[in-house]
């Protein structure tokens, strides 16, 4: 969180936990390093959506200027309706179905990112229905290690994302060859949480070069995309700067006129959130602690997913030695947990307890799993807190299936 102190107490007696608590002021200096860093270049810092969807965190965003980074028709109306300019929204994804494609063409945001040549051909086939002409990048798998988590790397050829160099090639002169079809872009991400310069470096290297020969191929590539990753410090990680990270990019473009596009999700918003909870209990079994707390793996599945660190503390004041403790949720599975066997202190009943960097990838990826309201959200700018999304009340939860219910 930023700078000032979060009165986590207040903010529980009020809206209740478990709670996400988002610091705008953060977010909104988080997406500014990123800007200054590319500064005297043509750049658009493309918020990647994914990372938290809520509309008053985009809105935020989009006042502050970004643009947006859409992989779902859902995402891209979420950045409509927050204000985002069409000319500063982009689509990507590995798999968008012809529906998507029609109403990300009738909407004219800036480009539709293709994944793959059977991609291509129905963006053509439905642009062509429509008698019009759709802006299209492609990504680019520039097979390079990101040395991250596995299931968060995406640019090796083994992974399911964009296609080579040669196809991507041929892709871009089917591409300038069709009526229907203005290729403008060009993309890659190589993974998630990078904390290394060089694999960034590698790829765009490599994929600068692809520009260079398009571009004597006559095929005008004006946006160059280089995807999102820059990482967080979840537990003390050493991180790459933004002004290393834009620097290390723009050396690699020499002699190349290009908008820099890029599209951090986690960056901006990962340590701009914790997620608040409170302890229902503690048990033993036979010689293992567990504390029990009221969020569970349903409202954070990082931890249980990718058995991701976040830093936890809890919040009272020393009440004894710290002990070996699992921290968990009341959710049916033995992989509902916050963390395992690490040093924590006696708690009692309704203690609260602060999950870190959870800004990021947490809400988003939250489902009613055991019929567990998804959580409040909550922001906090200049000193006043706001609710941002209200908690699920039950009626929320069965509002699709309560009048399908048959006799
Ligand atoms: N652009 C593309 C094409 C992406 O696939 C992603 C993330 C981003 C941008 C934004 O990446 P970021 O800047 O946030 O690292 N659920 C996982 C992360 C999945 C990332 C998926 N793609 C997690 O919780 O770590």
């Amino acid at each position: 969180m930023g700078h000032f102190m979060v009165d986590y107490r207040y903010l529980a007696q009020k809206y209740g936990t478990p709670l996400y608590i988002y610091d705008f002021d953060h977010i909104k200096t988080q997406y500014n390093r990123l800007k200054e860093a590319f500064r005297g270049r043509k750049s658009l810092i493309c918020y990647a959506i994914k990372a938290n969807s809520n509309l008053s965190v985009i809105k935020t965003l989009v006042n502050e200027g970004a643009g947006c980074d859409c992989v779902s028709i859902g995402e891209v109306k979420r950045a409509l309706i927050c204000g985002a300019k069409p000319y500063k929204i982009i689509f990507s994804g590995v798999g968008k179905s012809d529906d998507e494609i029609r109403e990300a063409i009738k909407l004219d945001i800036l480009m539709i990112n293709v994944e793959s040549e059977a991609e291509l051909d129905r963006v053509e086939e439905i642009a062509k229905e429509l008698s019009t002409k759709a802006r299209i990048s492609v990504r680019v798998n520039p097979n390079i290690d990101p040395k991250t988590h596995p299931y968060i790397s995406t640019g090796l050829h083994a992974n399911k994302f964009g296609v080579d160099e040669d196809s991507a090639k041929r892709i871009y002169i089917k591409a300038k060859n069709s009526d229907h079809l203005e290729p403008i872009g060009i993309h890659f991400h190589i993974g998630s949480q990078l904390t290394k310069l060089d694999p960034i470096k590698e790829a765009s290297t490599k994929v600068a070069n692809l520009v260079r020969a398009l571009k004597a191929l006559d095929i005008d590539i004006k946006f160059f995309d280089v995807g999102g990753g820059l990482g967080i410090d979840y537990n003390g990680e050493k991180l790459i700067e933004p002004y290393d990270y834009a620097q290390a990019i723009l050396g690699t473009l020499s002699g190349l006129d290009l908008t820099i596009m890029c599209e951090p999700g986690r960056f901006i918003v990962g340590n701009s959130g914790v997620f608040l909870t409170k302890v229902l209990y503690e048990k033993i079994n036979t010689d293992k602690r567990f504390v029990i707390v009221d969020g569970a793996m349903n409202d954070l599945i990082r931890p249980s997913l990718y058995n991701a660190y976040h830093k936890i503390e809890l919040l009272s004041e020393a009440r004894g030695e710290a002990t070996q403790a699992s921290i968990v949720g009341p959710v049916c599975e033995s992989g509902d947990f916050f963390a395992k066997d690490i040093a924590f202190p006696p708690t009692k009943h309704d203690d609260l307890i602060i999950i870190k960097s959870a800004g990021a990838y947490g809400f988003t990826m939250s489902s009613n799993y055991n019929t567990r309201a998804r959580v409040a959200e909550v922001a906090i700018e200049n000193g006043n807190d706001r609710l941002i999304r209200r908690r699920d009340t039950f009626e929320d939860m069965i509002a699709n299936e309560i009048d399908l219910l048959e006799e």
